[in-house]
């Protein structure tokens, strides 16, 4: 590496419980995980940022006169892009030309972030070690806005979050309306086990939206600013079953959020993401028979204390709570069972709990 060559890398996430909260003002206990998006920047004197992503073996190539006037391709560039657009609109000059080389572990379309991985190491390199933002809500706000506003997706504010404030060894809690967050730390015991259906419906990106706008439905017939403020009996008294439904999940979640930083044992957690799952599964509408069947699968496992799909939905991951020294049996059990009623070779990793961004 040349003497002005830096190194930035931001990690993945999984969600440990609460998914589809997000956006509802709501709770969630997500950790970073030990697989990270790199980025290199090196300073070219060509006025321009020219990017290598190593996973896709693209290039592509945005003069930094551009910048204010960028469209979105439609692929991996545009959270770079996205990000150097918030970072103009937030008053950052952009103008130093960097060769920017990007590379990845964390598995794409998997549901653990992989794109927030590249908006958050993107910034960061493009800030350089001289400016900083003003704090590390700020710097997930940015690049929230860039995944929303220029590679749109309406995401909540989770991913990018977690990927900044990631800790080592813990899951971190975050209130998604405040802000506020506290790292959590899990028993020794217990590991975090991601299966990946390496399946991600299509349809998964436009139901998002759908559900965001049936939840904003649901809290405007409450009379309420946030789902977060909603309770049970309240959601009851809506007469549209798919609303009424969809609410029940996010105020349920919200609740087994709580209950799982108020357990005190592994089985208690894992029942809570049983719960977590079959809600998403019924009243939420965004699992897949895929995932379905890896967690009912995963819970005929001895030494599984629960497991759950994690993120979005329609796809990508489940999220297992396991006896640690059980990995082994586990991963070989869960690969047979799948690839026999799939023909799907499903990638199983242990996830343990990361720091969030930085330099490398
Ligand atoms: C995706 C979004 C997050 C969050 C989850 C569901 O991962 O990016 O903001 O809404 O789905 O919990």
């Amino acid at each position: 590496m040349s003497a002005a060559t830096l190194r930035y890398r931001a990690p993945g996430r999984i969600n440990l419980i609460g998914d589809h909260t997000d956006y509802n003002g709501g709770l969630v206990l997500p950790m970073a995980i030990d697989r990270a998006c790199r980025v290199t920047a090196t300073p070219n004197d060509r006025c321009s940022l020219r990017i290598h992503a190593v996973n896709t073996r693209g290039d592509f190539e945005q003069p930094l006169d551009g910048i204010a006037t960028a469209k979105p391709r439609g692929d991996w560039s545009d959270y770079v892009v996205g990000v150097a657009v918030e970072l103009l609109q937030a008053g950052f000059a952009v103008d130093q030309g960097l060769d920017l080389h990007i590379e990845s572990d964390v598995p794409m379309g998997a549901g653990l972030s992989s794109s927030a991985a590249i908006e958050v190491a993107t910034a960061l390199a493009l800030l350089g070690p001289e400016r900083a933002m003003g704090s590390g809500a700020e710097l997930a706000k940015l690049c929230q806005r860039a995944e929303n506003n220029f590679a749109g997706t309406p995401c909540g504010i989770m991913d990018q979050f977690v990927v900044v404030h990631g800790r080592k060894g813990c899951a971190v809690r975050i209130d998604c309306r405040s802000l506020d967050y506290a790292t959590v730390t899990l028993p020794d015991n217990m590991l975090v086990v991601a299966v990946n259906s390496m399946v991600k419906r299509e349809l998964g990106a436009s139901q998002y939206g759908i559900r965001r706008g049936q939840c904003e439905q649901a809290t405007a017939l409450l009379g309420l600013e946030s789902l977060r403020d909603a309770t049970l009996e309240q959601v009851s008294t809506l007469e549209d079953e798919v609303l009424r439904k969809r609410a029940r999940h996010v105020v349920s979640e919200n609740q087994r959020v709580e209950q799982f930083l108020g357990a005190s044992t592994a089985q208690e957690m894992g029942r809570l993401l049983i719960g977590s799952h079959e809600s998403l599964r019924d009243d939420y509408e965004v699992s897949c028979e895929e995932l379905d069947y890896l967690v009912a699968t995963a819970l005929q496992i001895d030494g599984v204390y629960g497991a759950r799909m994690t993120g979005g939905g329609f796809g990508g991951c489940t999220v297992n709570l396991i006896e640690r020294s059980t990995f082994d049996h586990f991963a070989s059990q869960i690969r047979e069972k799948y690839k026999a009623q799939y023909g799907i070779d499903a990638q199983i990793f242990a996830c343990e709990a990361a720091a969030g961004a930085g330099p490398d």
